[in-house]
């Protein structure tokens, strides 16, 4: 009697489960709801300048974006017999069509056709351009993941590239040549000898172009004047910036040039309370996500900013002028990133690692990288941030300051005042640790000398200068560090 019920509950599971795979029709909520974008951010450090965006009514006027069908780029004389020609020969091919996604495997895979779709375009240069960071693959064609390393027929006839596609700084190269779908990406490309060659020879109106392109970037009137801005710099102190550039550190808009900020992983963000660096972000749904990814392509650098706004044009770097993600794209491309596994660990826990695990406890790590997360999901104010007592209320902030460098929180268009608590997971698979990416691995994280003044970062640095703040673990004994980092490896 007993295995009679447990088998019709069995099939009773399995008529369920299979009904789910089968079709799954999501309720996609408006995602630009103007309630919605009030309280989906949290106040900037000086709350008078928290950004207001582009009304629901100004945001629906964009037009949805087309995703078309790309096509690998070669390397010079790698490509086939009459490539350029084939090409042109193509026909535009849309390549999502919410109305044929029927399960979720469909949406997941839509969804990661838009992470991986560029969205902004320009003419196919006659030879491309080549990364010499980046290995060239197998077969000839340079990493997709990449601007530039796709073209696009969204016409017949003409090819383009296309340039700004999530999957460019959010896929990491593995020394193996394997691509990590999420992980925190390289990000490169942008600061190429080619750049950094035409600042040195820019003439003076050029250079005031540039300065004024990266105010529109990184302008913060509050903080910095725009005539300091824009006259302050020289060439040599720009290319001195760019050649700072570091692997998987990148100056999102809204951050700095001297206070960029760490590319994260997206393996796991399903899990977090918070999206970036300084929690700008309250995770409170998937419509939260989906909201990320809006303001991240371009709508934050026309919000406005008490009366600064960076640029009236709606993605003004993001993508096609005028043009948005459909509902059913951001909704897939949310859906996608939830479904991000972690890739297999080749750490084990062995004996060293579970050392590591009771120095991981008795240093009281886990207060703050709290199991199974490794994240409590919390923020910690920045040196120099009075949290607002409204603020105790509605977030979760813990009262230790951990006394990290407080220009990213304090001093930028994406400074909350705060620093996120990050999730430990998958350390294994990452580099440039801290918010601004200044320390390359984990061992420099651990290391005491971290903290002296004529201190030179193997992570991201302009010039020499202490990784503050964070002391956690720093005296450990070299043993005992051993230990630490080969459980934190083992996440
Ligand atoms: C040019 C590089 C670049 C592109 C393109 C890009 N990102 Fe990011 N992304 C970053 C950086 C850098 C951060 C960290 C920002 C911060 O901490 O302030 C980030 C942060 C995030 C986060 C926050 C995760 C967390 O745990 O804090 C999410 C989610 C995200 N990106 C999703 C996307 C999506 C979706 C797209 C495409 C619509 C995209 N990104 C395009 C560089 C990029
Ligand atoms: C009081 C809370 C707190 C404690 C305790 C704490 N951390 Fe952290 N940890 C943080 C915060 C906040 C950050 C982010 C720092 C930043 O933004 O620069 C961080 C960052 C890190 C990072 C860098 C992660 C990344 O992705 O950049 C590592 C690694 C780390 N902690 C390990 C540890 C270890 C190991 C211990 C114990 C020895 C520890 N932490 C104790 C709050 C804490």
């Amino acid at each position: 009697m007993r295995l009679l019920v447990a088998s019709i509950a069995a099939s009773a599971l399995f008529t369920y489960s299979s009904a789910a795979a089968q079709a799954f029709n999501p309720e996609i909520l408006r995602v630009w709801d103007d309630r919605a974008v009030e309280a989906f951010e949290l106040p900037l450090a000086q709350s008078d300048r928290s950004p207001r965006y582009p009304s629901s009514q100004e945001y629906y006027a964009l037009k949805p974006r087309v995703i078309y069908r790309s096509y690998p780029v070669y390397t010079p004389g790698r490509e086939p017999a009459g490539y350029g020609e084939w090409l042109r020969q193509r026909e535009p091919e849309i390549i999502f069509d919410a109305s044929k996604l029927r399960t979720e495997k469909d949406w997941i895979q839509a969804g990661r056709i838009v992470f991986q779709s560029h969205i902004a375009f320009i003419p196919a240069p006659r030879v491309p351009e080549l990364d010499p960071s980046l290995p060239i693959l197998p077969d000839g064609t340079l990493p997709p993941f990449r601007p530039g390393n796709r073209y696009y027929i969204r016409q017949k006839g003409l090819i383009e590239v296309g340039l700004n596609a999530c999957a460019d700084c959010h896929t990491r190269i593995m020394p193996d040549g394997s691509f990590l779908e999420g992980a925190q990406g390289i990000v490169a490309r942008p600061f190429s000898a080619s750049v950094m060659k035409q600042v040195r020879e820019s003439t003076p109106e050029s250079f005031a172009r540039r300065r004024e392109n990266d105010w529109i970037l990184f302008g913060a009137p509050w903080i910095q004047s725009k005539e300091t801005f824009v006259g302050a710099m020289t060439p040599d102190q720009v290319v001195a910036q760019l050649a700072a550039n570091h692997p998987g550190v990148f100056a999102r808009q809204g951050t700095s040039r001297s206070h960029p900020v760490h590319v994260p992983s997206l393996i796991g963000v399903k899990d977090r309370r918070y999206l970036d660096a300084t929690g700008l972000v309250r995770h409170r749904s998937i419509g939260d996500l989906m909201r990320y990814a809006v303001i991240n392509m371009g709508l934050d650098t026309s919000a406005r900013f008490g009366d600064f706004q960076p640029s009236s044009n709606p993605t003004p770097f993001g993508g096609e002028v005028g043009t948005r993600y459909s509902e059913e794209q951001l909704y897939a491309m949310a859906f996608y990133m939830y479904s991000l596994k972690p890739p297999v660990n080749p750490n084990l826990r062995d004996a060293l690692a579970s050392n590591g695990q009771k120095v991981f406890g008795q240093q009281g790590c886990g207060v703050c990288h709290t199991p199974p997360l490794y994240t409590n999901n919390k923020l910690t104010p920045a040196i120099g941030f009075k949290v607002p007592d409204h603020m105790r209320k509605t977030d979760n902030i813990l009262s230790i300051c951990i006394g990290t460098d407080p220009a990213l929180a304090m001093s930028t268009r994406r400074g909350t005042g705060f620093y996120k608590v990050p999730s430990l997971l998958g350390v294994w698979h990452r580099n440039a640790f801290g918010h601004e990416g200044q320390a390359e691995t984990l061992e420099e994280w651990l290391d005491a000398a971290r903290l002296q003044g004529d201190y030179v970062p193997k992570g991201f640095h302009i010039g020499p200068g202490a990784i503050k703040g964070h002391e956690f673990g720093l005296k450990l004994s070299p043993a005992d560090k051993r230990a630490l980092i080969a459980f934190l490896k083992s996440l």
